[in-house]
């Protein structure tokens, strides 16, 4: 994390990668963040690869302590027309109070934070009764997928500043106490083979 030689390439990569992200999962993420309120908390934004789904005028509360994503962040945020409040705490404390927040977004985060269990309940706390996670994981695979996984896991550790390919990010969100849970498992059409399997859905406190 903010690596000065890692942080910059991982920030020019994601944001090479946004329009092939936006053709590979664009009409899932329309459909995930249909009904969106005007205010969205949203942890480890990169680059702001999802800002295209929400409406101009969306007060976003961008929880992203990579400061090399931020220059791209705010530049997506202006391009977009969003209401942009960059903080730079990370999700396994947020600096929200209780209850006081409708919905948190989490799109290929959960992989990477140092701490996911805390990470998850800290956008738990933060969520009003009846608020919603909307989260886009990739998770860990079976068979021959997670052996290209498991040869994987080092390099693209290294590269996305510590994102871990192996995790059981839906076993993650069942545990986590939330009301529901509700998701999707799918396969990508991607070269990019050990981002897949992927899990998408709502977790509703
Ligand atoms: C693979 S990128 C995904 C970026 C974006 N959400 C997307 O869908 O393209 C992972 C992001 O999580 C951020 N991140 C890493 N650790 C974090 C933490 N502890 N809290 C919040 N964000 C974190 C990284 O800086 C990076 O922006």
């Amino acid at each position: 994390m903010n690596n000065p030689i890692r942080g910059p390439l991982n920030a020019a990569t994601l944001r090479a990668v946004d329009n092939y992200t936006h053709r590979l999962v664009g009409v899932r993420k329309q459909r995930l963040f249909a009904d969106l309120p005007r205010q969205v908390v949203e942890i480890g934004p990169g680059t702001g690869a999802n800002l295209r789904y929400y409406r101009p005028g969306t007060w976003l509360v961008a929880i992203e302590p990579n400061v090399h994503m931020h220059r791209r962040l705010r530049a997506a945020a202006r391009r977009r027309g969003i209401d942009l409040e960059l903080r730079t705490e990370t999700a396994e404390r947020i600096w929200l109070p209780d209850a006081s927040v409708d919905v948190v977004v989490s799109t290929l985060v959960l992989c990477t934070v140092p701490d996911p269990d805390a990470a998850v309940r800290e956008i738990r706390r933060v969520l009003r009764p009846g608020g919603r996670l909307l989260f886009l994981e990739h998770v860990r695979a079976d068979g021959g997928s997670g052996r290209v996984q498991r040869l994987a896991a080092r390099p693209w550790h290294w590269l996305f500043e510590g994102c871990d390919v192996r995790r059981d990010t839906e076993r993650t969100l069942r545990d986590a106490g939330f009301a529901s849970v509700d998701l999707e498992r799918y396969q990508l059409r991607s070269a990019f083979l050990p981002i897949n399997p992927q899990i998408a859905g709502t977790a509703v406190r």
